[in-house]
């Protein structure tokens, strides 16, 4: 039975009561809907910024009527420290995932984003400090490696950050470790990859990859690929991120405590790839696509060039073992987006 596996049968006969920031958000919602299916008792907070109101009604069709009764949801900031402290009364454990994720906003505008993802986790770190919590997980990101070339990115080896908004996350880590060490907060970051999976916004400027090319392929629309399409992410199924924030909240291993870990598949994927593992998923499923191919325009200046993370520290240390390939992430992905977009 793997560590994952144990941990479910334990949360599920022993109950606990979560903090979800960013709960309305794909990852967020993500994370309620496994705990709420395990029986836990989940708070989240959200203010709306880009998470959505229908990704909580579609948890709560999800789950039973006794499993969505344990979630209390709260509107609020995390720029208000108000708002975090009663968010984290009473809470075992945080999963801190509210900020503003996309690069090109921060470029635009690098004060908002660092109110939402540097205050904002700053209130959040003094509220669970002040409210006692036994973990406090935060989402981090593989924008903080930012210029180091070397691949795959190993934890202890980070660049200087290429936006403000991978300059955000590596202040929130610097704020983990002092908590840790001033406080004796302990925390886990986790840096995610390039992350998939139902309910991960479609529409808007600043949509990731996946979402976009998919939606764009179900218009009939064209697909534009950045650069010549040999560029290449690890991209990751939500699942997998689920399953590393469950375990780095509830690891008794000390030595696994107050760092940062990699959580992605450990494995690259071009965006020419991407393109054709698209749309043959899409057809399998039955979608009748024409024939098309992606239009090549000029490289998006600041992206880099290839993504590919070690997960061997999280395997060790955390016990995370993806449970979700790209192809049966997008498989479920593809799934939900024939289903919702219009
Ligand atoms: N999706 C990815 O590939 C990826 C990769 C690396 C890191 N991350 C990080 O993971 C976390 C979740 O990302 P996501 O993809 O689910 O994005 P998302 O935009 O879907 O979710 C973020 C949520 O946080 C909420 N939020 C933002 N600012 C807030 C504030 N000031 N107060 C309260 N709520 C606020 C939003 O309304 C939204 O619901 C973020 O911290 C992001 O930086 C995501």
């Amino acid at each position: 039975m793997s560590a994952y596996d144990q941990l479910q049968k334990k949360l599920k006969t022993n109950p606990r009561t979560w903090l979800v920031t960013g709960v309305a958000g794909f990852i967020g919602s993500n994370l309620l809907e496994a705990l709420l299916r395990m029986n836990q008792r989940v708070v989240g907070l959200d203010n709306f910024a880009t998470g959505k109101k229908r990704n909580l009604a579609e948890v709560k069709a999800l789950v039973s009527p006794a499993q969505w009764r344990r979630f209390r949801f709260r509107e609020g900031d995390i720029a208000d420290s108000a708002a975090c402290r009663k968010a984290c009364a009473g809470v075992d454990y945080v999963l801190h995932q509210a900020a503003l994720g996309s690069v090109p906003l921060s470029m635009k505008d690098p004060l908002g984003s660092h109110r939402s993802n540097v205050t904002g986790c700053l209130n959040m770190l003094l509220a669970a400090r002040d409210a006692k919590v036994k973990r406090f997980v935060y989402a981090s990101s593989s924008a903080i490696y930012g210029d180091d070339p070397g691949l795959p990115k190993v934890e202890a080896k980070v660049g200087r950050p290429l936006s403000p908004y991978a300059a955000t996350k590596a202040i929130d880590e610097t704020y983990a470790t002092a908590f840790a060490l001033a406080y004796g907060l302990p925390s886990i970051g986790l840096r995610y990859f390039n992350v998939f999976g139902c309910r991960q916004d479609p529409d808007g400027a600043y949509a990731a990859v996946i979402p976009k090319w998919t939606a764009s392929l179900l218009k009939r629309e064209t697909v534009y690929i950045n650069g010549d399409g040999e560029t290449s992410r690890d991209f990751c199924f939500v699942a997998n991120v689920v399953q590393a924030n469950l375990l780095a909240a509830t690891t008794r291993n000390a030595d696994a405590v107050n760092q940062a870990y990699n959580v992605a598949l450990g494995q690259r994927t071009t965006l020419n790839e991407l393109f054709y593992l698209l749309q043959g998923t899409l057809r399998r499923q039955g979608a009748a696509l024409p024939d098309q191919k992606p239009v090549y325009r000029d490289f998006r200046p600041g992206d880099v060039r290839h993504s590919l993370a070690d997960i061997r520290k999280a395997r060790r240390l955390l016990g995370y073992a993806p449970t979700h390939t790209i192809r049966q992430g997008l498989d479920l992905a593809m799934g939900w987006y024939r289903q919702n977009v219009v």
